[in-house]
Parts: structure tokens; sequence; C-alpha cells
């Protein structure tokens, strides 16, 4: 097993998903209880219980020096048991080993190439990763000075110790993330460092026993049962209506909250799915006049945030109660859990309204048959539902809807030119394969010139984004060709638009939607 000290780290949760994907147990633990899965011997000295293998510790927000700062006891460092520091966790094992760390000379985000030392000793943990890879940087420290009996084992054109290793004691740090998607042989280094673990590291996924066994779990918890689910025809309340619908059929009543803030043509969609084809017990309620006017002269984007969730619980909650159900299910993922709520040292980015926010005072149990598992794996297992590509392969979409990307206030007449704009954006890159691709209203009006006369209108931006999870985003490198074509039907098609700019910001630092 592997323990992972977690520092608060927005990628946390994702370095044990991927030590679990190589088929290793994790425990993630506070710093504070780090020490509680050791028995302290006598005479003071540490030892491990025999069932820990290896320890991560994980980035974090904090620095090493401000007051407060997540720490560790030194004597983790006895137990003779490996240990990788990732980020915060690298510059916290300096700090407390000898080393120095010192403010970034910049925060740095994003992008970076790994090179390993020509001379260096560049032993276990970058085993089989070429000398010259990409990685993915998020930190505004660095380590300036590395602890006695360590060595650099890799750079960066900005970081002196990107890579430091204590062969001797298995001590190893690095500055970037390997958890992400955007390390190009962050699974390899993760795998090495399992094998310095003395583990036999394999890689796994979701198959179809793994979706019986969902379906039989929801049947054995369910029985007769009725059960509710608020469905709004992204992937994961669509997967998981399914799951639960296969498992119990026509005791399961969908409830669709008509929010209108939702994009061209998805309530239509929706119905075409659930009710005609999977014959689905579903109930659609038109609330569009209520958002509307619980979000008049709002233009917080989490108070936006807040109002959206209370309006569609106060609505699902009029139509639940006429149902009488004992179950409640939730499309929750893992990332949704970690970002609303996160873990004792983390910051909250944005509450996001389909966690944190369903019925709880409703006396009903929940059903989250996603609550452990990630976007990509919820879409494997619509397909092995049959679920078309439609909607398993389809871009995941913000439950406060529209108003997300609305920046200010929240009205009928802007939500009418944004859904336009962005059915052109949709339509013309339904080809491209991309995470996300959607129109934006910025809220910002410049001069343009229309025939001879001048005209005043709204600058709509586009945002079209390559990622693999919701922790970090590329903008999707388009052809100019392409983006000219979006622009100039945008400008002709809705004469609201006189100016159309384009995102080209990664996450981290920019979040993939604007509010
Ligand atoms: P951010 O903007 O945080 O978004 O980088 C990451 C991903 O999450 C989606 N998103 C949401 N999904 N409820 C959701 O179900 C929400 O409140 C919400 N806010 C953002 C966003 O579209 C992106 O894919």
């Amino acid at each position: 097993m592997i323990i992972l000290v977690d520092f608060g780290s927005q990628t946390a949760h994702l370095i044990s998903r991927r030590i679990r994907e190589l088929g290793v147990e994790v425990k993630v633990v506070e710093p504070e209880g780090i020490l509680k899965p050791f028995d302290l011997a006598q005479g003071g000295q540490v030892q491990d219980d025999g069932g820990v293998d290896g320890i991560i510790f994980s980035g974090g927000p904090a620095s090493v020096y401000e007051k407060g700062a997540p720490t560790l006891e030194k004597k983790i460092f006895e137990l003779g048991i490996p240990i990788l520091g990732i980020c915060y966790g690298q510059q916290l094992m300096c700090h407390l080993l000898g080393g120095e760390v010192k403010p970034g000379f910049k925060k740095e985000y994003g992008r970076a190439v790994l090179r390993q030392q020509a001379t260096g000793n560049s032993g276990q943990l970058l085993k089989n990763i070429p000398s010259e890879s990409t990685i993915w940087m998020s930190h505004g420290d660095e380590v300036v000075k590395v602890p006695p009996g360590f060595e650099t084992v890799a750079t960066t054109e900005t970081i002196p110790h990107a890579v430091i290793e204590n062969e001797k004691m298995r001590i190893y740090g690095i500055q970037f993330h390997p958890e992400v998607v955007h390390t190009q042989f962050g699974m390899q280094i993760l795998e090495n460092f399992l094998k310095i673990c003395g583990l036999t590291p394999k890689r796994s996924g979701i198959d179809q026993d793994s979706v019986e066994n969902i379906i039989q779990d929801i049947k054995e918890s369910v029985q007769n049962g009725k059960v509710i689910c608020a469905l709004s025809g992204g992937v994961d309340s669509s997967v998981a209506a399914l799951l639960v619908h296969k498992a119990i059929g026509k005791n399961l009543t969908s409830i669709y909250v008509e929010s209108g803030l939702m994009r061209e043509g998805e309530t239509e969609n929706l119905k075409k799915v659930f009710k005609d084809h999977y014959k689905m017990n579903v109930q659609i309620v038109d609330a569009k006049d209520l958002f509307l006017k619980n979000l008049r002269k709002v233009v917080d984007p989490e108070q936006k945030r807040r109002i959206i969730g209370k309006v569609f619980i106060e609505v699902f909650e009029k139509e639940a109660q006429k149902i009488h159900a004992k179950f409640l299910v939730q499309g929750t993922i893992y990332p949704d859990v970690i970002e609303s709520a996160g873990s004792k040292h983390s910051k909250t980015i944005k509450s996001h309204h389909n966690v944190g926010g369903l019925p709880l005072d409703m006396k009903l149990k929940l059903i989250e048959p996603l609550r452990q598992l990630y976007k990509d794996q919820v879409r494997q297992i619509g397909k092995i539902l049959g679920l078309p590509e439609s909607i398993t392969q389809r871009q995941p979409f913000p439950g406060p809807g529209l108003a997300v990307r609305i920046i200010g206030e929240v009205t009928e007449e802007k939500l009418d030119i944004l859904r336009k704009a962005d059915a052109i954006v949709t339509d013309e890159l339904k080809d491209i394969k991309l995470w996300q691709a959607f129109a934006v209203l910025t809220g910002i009006k410049t001069t343009g010139v229309r025939g001879d006369n001048r005209a005043y209108g709204q600058t709509l931006a586009i945002r079209a984004i390559e990622a693999k999870d919701t922790m970090s985003a590329n903008f999707a490198r388009l052809p100019y060709e392409l983006l000219d074509k979006i622009s100039t039907r945008i400008v002709n098609e809705v004469k609201e638009v006189n100016r159309v700019v384009y995102d080209i910001t990664n996450k981290p630092p920019a979040t993939m939607e604007w509010e």
C-alpha cells in the first residue's frame, strides 16, 4: 500500500487515482495524521507496520516558510520507506532535510521541457524516460539548494532542481506534476516509483464486469424502492440514470428541470433519447421564468452559482415530493467532490452546483454510482451500456449552464445571443475532437462598422480546449482558416455581435469556464 499525504493539492485525488490505475492500493492521509499508520517502537525509533510500501507527498497551495504551512514530523524520513515528494511535497522535503526553498523568480504554470543531467546518475525514478520530455508545472516556490546527500537529476529552463534524489535513502522529489495527463511520462514516473517501493504495478481499466457490479449494487441497495433522479442530459447524469434504469426499470423517475440556461436544441434532444428511445420515465418541468427572475441583477459568479443551485433544488424538490421516493440518484463524479469540498488544506475554486446542492433535507438516501470515477471512466461505462457516441463523447456542460458563460447579469436577450453564437461554434467544430468548445458572452461592448454606420455591439469569446480530465487543459491550436470561418459566421448571423476573440489561456491558471 502507498500512503498519500495530502497537502491540499487540487490534484491529490488524481495521484491516488493514478496509483490505483496501476493496481496498487492507496490511503490518503492529512499531514497531521501521517505517523499514525506507523508504530512507535521503543527507544523513540519509528518503524512501519509492515503494510506500507511507499509514501507520496502531494503538492499544495502553501509556501513552506509561511506561518501555519502544513508540515510533517521529520521522523518520517527515518522509516526507511521510499518517499516521493511532488511540488510542495518536494519543497517541504528539502526544507526539512536542510535544503533551501525560495519564491520562484516568477510563478510558473503550464508546459515545460524536462532535461535529464548528462553527467548525473538518473537512478530508478526516471528509468525508461527519454532525456527530454514534456512536463506540467504549477507552482510559485522552488528548491534553490538540495539537502545534503541529494543529487539533482533533471532541470528545466527555469527550474534548476526539477528532479532530485537520494538513491541511498530512496527519497525523491519532483517539482512538476506526474499525475496530470500533460506530463508526457507522468505515468511512467509513478510506475517507476512503485517499482522502487518493491511493488509490481500493472495498468487497469473499466470493463463489463465492473459495470455489472455497479448495476448489481444498485439492485441490492434499492430493491423495490422508488428512486428519483435529476437528469440533465450530460454524460454523468445520463450514465447514472441509465445504470439505475438497467437495475430497476420503471421504479426510476427522472426529472429534467428546464432552466432556460441550456444550449440550443438540448431539451428536444433529451426527450428523443431518453423518452422515445430508452422509454425511460422522464418528467420535464418548465422553470425558465423562475430562474431568470432569481438571476435578475446578479453579476457575481459564485452568487450566480448559488442561486441557480438553490432554485434548482426548490423546483426539483417540489416535483420529487409527488413521487414518494426513497432514493435519489446523483451523477456526482470524483472531481466534483474534490473541487467542491476539497481536502483539509485545499482551496475552493468554484462551487459546483451538482454537488453539495441536492436536497439532503429531503431525507432521501443518496445513490451515487459514479462517485469514485473520472469522466473518461464514466464515458467508458456509457459505451459498455450501449449509449450512443452522441452522449458518451458529449462535451461536459456546467450545471449552472449558460449563466456562467455570460459575464455580468443574465437576461433572456443575452441568452438568445449566446445560444445562437454557441450553436455556430458547435456546428463548425463538430468534427474536431475536443474536451470542450463553446462561446462566452464577455459583457464588453465595442465599436464596429456595419454598412456605412457605426455599430456598438457585443464581444464574443470562443473557448476551445483539449484535456483528459478537469484538472488541466490546453487551448486548442485551431487553424486560422477555421477561426476565420467561425468569426465571420457569428458576426454575420448574430447581428448583436460585432467582435469575436479567441481565448488562448491554458488551465492552470485559467479555469475552463470563464466563471
Ligand atoms: P473549470 O471551469 O472549473 O471547469 O475549469 C472544469 C470542468 O467542469 C465543468 N464545470 C461544471 N460541471 N457543474 C458541473 O457539472 C458545475 O457547476 C461546473 N462548473 C464547471 C466545466 O465545464 C469543465 O468541463
